[in-house]
């Protein structure tokens, strides 16, 4: 079975071809980060705008690349929400039309599940169940992960979100968007114990995490003035072990409270090198084993979207699925992922 699928939910359009008995043949992405650059974050118009121009032109790319026709495909896969409202209905919009035209189901995937289960797609994936750490702009919890659709949230962000910790404090060090690639290179000129930040939650005795006090800590070190580079270095340097520290201990606390043994790390924040420096140290002290997704696989794509929706159809076939445009279709820029239901049970 070949599905294409289709990411718009922010400010990259990813496109990927994945089939069931070859795997991933096939992806294209663009990132609007040049474009969004000067406003120093995401303009959802712009965003939206982007995704249509950028959507048919990666999706034949695509289709050169992996030496296949439109005829071939047998699903079309989007990512239906969580997201900005517009950019998702970009995606929703082209997926229906092919679908449509094609006469194929469409599939509307949730991003989460498809960070959640990309680190599948590795040579060496892990079996079910596991923890999974998601860590991303919009979001910070931890799941138990027992099969495709079976996701229990074990913990959460009360207010920021990981990446938004970063972005934020990126901001405050006047540093460019995305903030986390931004503060992990300058914090890589920075010294160990030069800047102390509070870990928050840290000791909290549950698998919460709040982000929020550490910004205002940032910014309280910013009003006192960095007088050089150095300073500044010093200071991305303690954002980010701060908030490595904290997302390394709850991850362990998640494993010991469930007395699972794998830890699969997901979302854009999971390409931070010193997060999985740190939890390859901890998996070798503890017994465990710790899976990423590789490295062009942790922030948006097409491809996980295509791969999650590969495993529903596998699961659950095709029967229940909308075939072509049922002359509406929806997005959900609000979707927690605990109200997803197994794929057997959305087939039924
Ligand atoms: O998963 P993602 O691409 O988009 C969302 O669904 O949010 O995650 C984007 C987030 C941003 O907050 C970005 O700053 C962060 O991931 N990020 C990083 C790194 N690369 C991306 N944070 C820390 N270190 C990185 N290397
Ligand atoms: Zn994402």
């Amino acid at each position: 079975m070949l599905v294409l699928g289709i990411e718009t939910s922010c400010d990259e359009t990813g496109v990927a071809l994945y089939c069931t008995r070859e795997g991933l043949l096939a992806q294209g992405l663009h990132s609007q980060v040049a474009m969004h650059e000067r406003y120093g974050g995401v303009v959802p118009e712009l965003a939206s705008r982007d995704h249509i121009r950028r959507l048919l032109p990666l999706t034949r790319q695509a289709l050169a690349d992996a030496g296949r026709r439109l005829g071939d495909i047998d699903a079309v896969a989007c990512t239906q929400g969580p997201g900005l409202a517009g950019a998702l209905l970009a995606g929703m919009a082209v997926a229906s039309g092919l679908a449509a035209a094609l006469d194929r189901p469409l599939i509307g995937i949730h991003h989460l599940e498809g960070h959640l289960l990309s680190p599948l797609l590795a040579s060496r994936p892990p079996g079910f169940p596991f923890v999974a750490l998601l860590v991303s702009g919009g979001h910070t919890q931890l799941m138990r992960v027992s099969g495709v659709g079976r996701y229990e949230l074990l913990g959460d962000t009360l207010d920021d979100a990981a990446g938004e910790a970063f972005d934020k404090s990126a901001k405050l060090l006047g540093l460019g968007y995305p903030g986390g690639p931004a503060v992990a290179a300058l914090a890589g000129r920075g010294r160990e114990g030069a800047v102390s930040l509070p870990r928050p939650m840290l000791h909290s005795g549950d698998l919460d995490f709040s982000f929020s006090g550490l910004k205002t800590a940032v910014l309280t070190v910013v009003r006192r003035g960095l007088a050089d580079d150095q300073a500044r270095a010093d200071l991305a340097f303690a954002v980010q072990a701060a908030i490595v520290d904290v997302l390394v201990a709850k991850s362990l606390a998640a494993l010991r409270h469930t007395g699972l043994r794998q830890l699969v790390i997901a979302g854009g924040v999971s390409a931070n090198q010193r997060l999985r420096a740190a939890l390859a140290r901890a998996s070798d002290e503890q017994r465990m084993s710790v899976f990423f997704p590789e490295p062009a696989l942790c922030t948006d794509n097409g491809a996980m979207i295509a791969f999650a929706a590969a495993l529903r159809l596998q699961a659950g076939g095709l029967a229940g699925h909308t075939a072509g445009f049922a002359g509406a279709f929806s997005v959900r820029p609000r979707w927690p992922l605990e109200e997803l239901g197994e794929p057997a049970a959305q087939a039924a």
